[in-house]
């Protein structure tokens, strides 16, 4: 998705703008740009369709240079990729813009602006901000005029401004996208995500809603509320370290992240365990007293995190004997939900940006729950901060866009909910210190499974020339099923669904044949023997089978079955352990088929617009 990057410094910004722009490459984005107010007062500017290292190769021969810039990566929505649709997008020669987010009442403002003799020369809603800007800023500085024209602006943005007439100054501005400002010596950073600043600070402000600020020579930072009031906001440092921005020994994010697996289910578990119980007070201070009203949950989320939730359903029933409503958010927001007295509303997020779950969040504040839980990986998002309670998963900076740690991690943080709400509602005292003592030996459990690395990658070649794939899994089961099928078709663009075990009779049957792979997961758990009989309607069939299978189950690999054997783990926490063996799959599979791993076509990590 759209990535902005912004900075006043006393060296020339080019190449802060471009380190940035590089580190935001992992978002997705199909073109990207920037601007640099020179020495002389003109506005110098460069954009290009494609990579950022088509931006870079342009720079290359012909450099910029200054002291105050913005830079853009776009992800298209209003108006296909070209360089024309590209930011930073200019009114005349003295003023650039850089914008994320959609602004929804464009086409009045653009009708204004035609009337009063503005010409167009992009499809995008963005270059109507330019030129409002632009006639504002002839009334005055540019901070007001940028306090002026959001105040026109319906929908969400996040803004990056310069002035041909304002040597080192650029203006920022939030509501409904994320924008942080970024604190150096002397010097002055804005970006969409902290992430591309770490090379020039570790100290961030995480702007409010309605926050517009302005950032000067010499370090100086003015932040202005949604009233206009000035205002302190804290600094916080970023904790997670510069790591994240490579890819160390590994090929791609994406393995890397696989393998940080174990390490970071660790981080999520570390100072949340009792000896016997989880630590309801590593929810935060009020978590008892709201966990103990909890008579319900509907729990909202989007894509690989949706399906987290799906896991959850089956963990919470059981476990802390809560009902649990999971739904999509983009689906949650439009339709006129029924609130039962008690329940939690719960969102789920790497990013804690997703605009659709946000707006889930912003909703529901209006229906009478009673309270709101975001578990996320992003400590200063938007969802954390609007929030009444925050778990983090801990899971460090994902770069890949299919979410692979980010999942596991959230459903790590899952089942310390289940097993807080159960001790919170008289959980048998065993049952949770034996889901406590599984759950110390999961990072462990994760990392044998990672052994199984050079077995997947032979499995892989099965599925080179393939166009469609099943699978299949039961009970909580059936959304790792899901999660396996969304990765498939993610980065390897083999069309991948996935079914509940028993509904295969019910339609998908159908489809079976030596070309339609069947993955599935069977566990060691009371729905086994039930599986068993659908793989055989499977072999019937001539489907070609490839099932991930606990140690102990009694499964023979055979012509046209492949069985690939897992540790034996506690019957609540096979979600986790097996949702392994399918990122490798799909991981391998996309290497073969040579797709772009790390950023998939038409994808994005972070999808800030609805
Ligand atoms: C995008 C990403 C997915 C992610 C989804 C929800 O589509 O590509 O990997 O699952 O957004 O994101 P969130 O940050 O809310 O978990």
């Amino acid at each position: 998705m759209c990535g902005i990057v912004g900075a006043v410094a006393q060296r020339n910004v080019q190449g802060i703008l471009l380190e940035g722009l590089k580190r935001l490459e992992y978002r997705g984005y199909d073109s990207a740009g920037m601007a640099i107010r020179a020495g002389d007062g003109r506005l110098q500017r460069c954009r290009a369709l494609g990579k950022v290292a088509a931006l870079e190769d342009k720079l290359v021969a012909a450099p910029l240079a200054g002291h105050s810039g913005i830079a853009h990566t776009r992800w298209a929505t209003h108006g296909r990729p070209s360089e024309a649709n590209a930011h930073p997008h200019q009114s005349g020669e003295r003023l650039a813009v850089v914008h994320n987010g959609i602004i929804e009442n464009h086409e009045a403002l653009r009708d204004e602006l035609e009337t009063d003799g503005y010409s167009f020369a992009s499809e995008t809603d963005t270059e109507v901000v330019a030129h409002l800007l632009e006639r504002e800023a002839r009334r005055g500085d540019l901070l007001g005029a940028v306090q002026r024209v959001v105040a026109r602006l319906d929908g969400a943005y996040a803004l990056g401004v310069i002035h041909a007439d304002e040597p080192d100054v650029v203006i920022g501005a939030r509501k409904g996208s994320p924008l942080v400002v970024g604190v150096g010596i002397e010097e002055a950073f804005l970006a969409s995500d902290p992430l591309a600043l770490l090379r020039v600070t570790d100290r961030f402000i995480y702007l409010e809603e309605g926050d517009v600020v302005r950032l000067a020579a010499g370090g100086e930072i003015t932040i202005l509320d949604a009233a206009g009031t000035p205002v302190t906001r804290e600094i916080q440092t970023f904790e997670h370290g510069d790591g994240a921005a490579s890819k160390g020994e590994y090929r791609h994010f994406m393995l890397k992240e696989i393998h940080e697996q174990p390490a970071v289910i660790a981080a999520a578990l570390e100072g949340r365990l009792g000896d016997r119980s989880v630590l309801v007070e590593s929810f935060g201070p009020r978590a008892e007293t709201l966990f103990a009203g909890v008579r319900q949950i509907h729990l909202v989320a989007c894509g690989t995190s949706y399906h987290a939730g799906l896991v959850a359903r089956y963990w919470l029933e059981r476990y802390a004997g809560v009902p649990v409503q999971v739904e999509v958010a983009s689906e949650y927001r439009y339709r006129q939900v029924v609130v039962p007295e008690g329940t939690l509303f719960v969102t789920l997020s790497q990013s804690g940006e997703t605009a659709d779950t946000l707006a889930a969040l912003r909703f529901a504040k209006q229906r009478g729950y009673l309270g709101s839980l975001a578990i996320c990986n992003v400590p200063g998002s938007s969802l954390v901060r609007e929030s009444d309670l925050a778990l983090m998963t801990q899971a460090g900076p994902e770069i890949g866009v299919a979410s692979t740690k980010a999942f596991t991690t959230q459903l790590t943080a899952l089942m310390l909910l289940t097993l807080a709400l159960g001790r919170v509602r008289g959980q048998d005292p065993d049952e949770q210190a034996n889901l406590v003592e599984a759950l110390r030996g999961l990072p462990g459990l994760v990392r044998r499974v990672l052994t199984l690395d050079s077995a997947i990658e032979a499995l892989a070649t099965a599925f080179g020339e393939k166009h469609h794939a099943l699978f299949l899994g039961r009970g909580a089961h059936f959304p790792i099923a899901l999660e396996g099928a969304l990765k498939l078709k993610e980065i390897s663009y083999i069309h991948a669904e996935a079914y509940p075990a028993g509904e295969l009779k019910h339609g998908p049957l159908a489809l079976v044949d030596s070309e339609m792979p069947v993955i599935s997961v069977a566990p060691n758990d009371e729905l086994l023997d039930k599986l068993k009989s659908n793989l055989q309607e499977v072999r019937a069939r001539g489907g070609e089978l490839f099932v991930f299978a606990d140690d102990e189950v009694g499964l023979a690999e055979e012509e046209g079955v492949h069985v690939l054997r897992l540790p034996h783990v506690h019957e609540a926490l096979a979600p986790i352990l097996y949702t392994l063996p399918l990122q490798l799959l799909s991981y391998h599979v996309a290497v073969l088929k040579g797709t772009d791993v790390d950023q998939p076509r038409n994808l994005a990590k972070s999808v800030t617009v609805e």
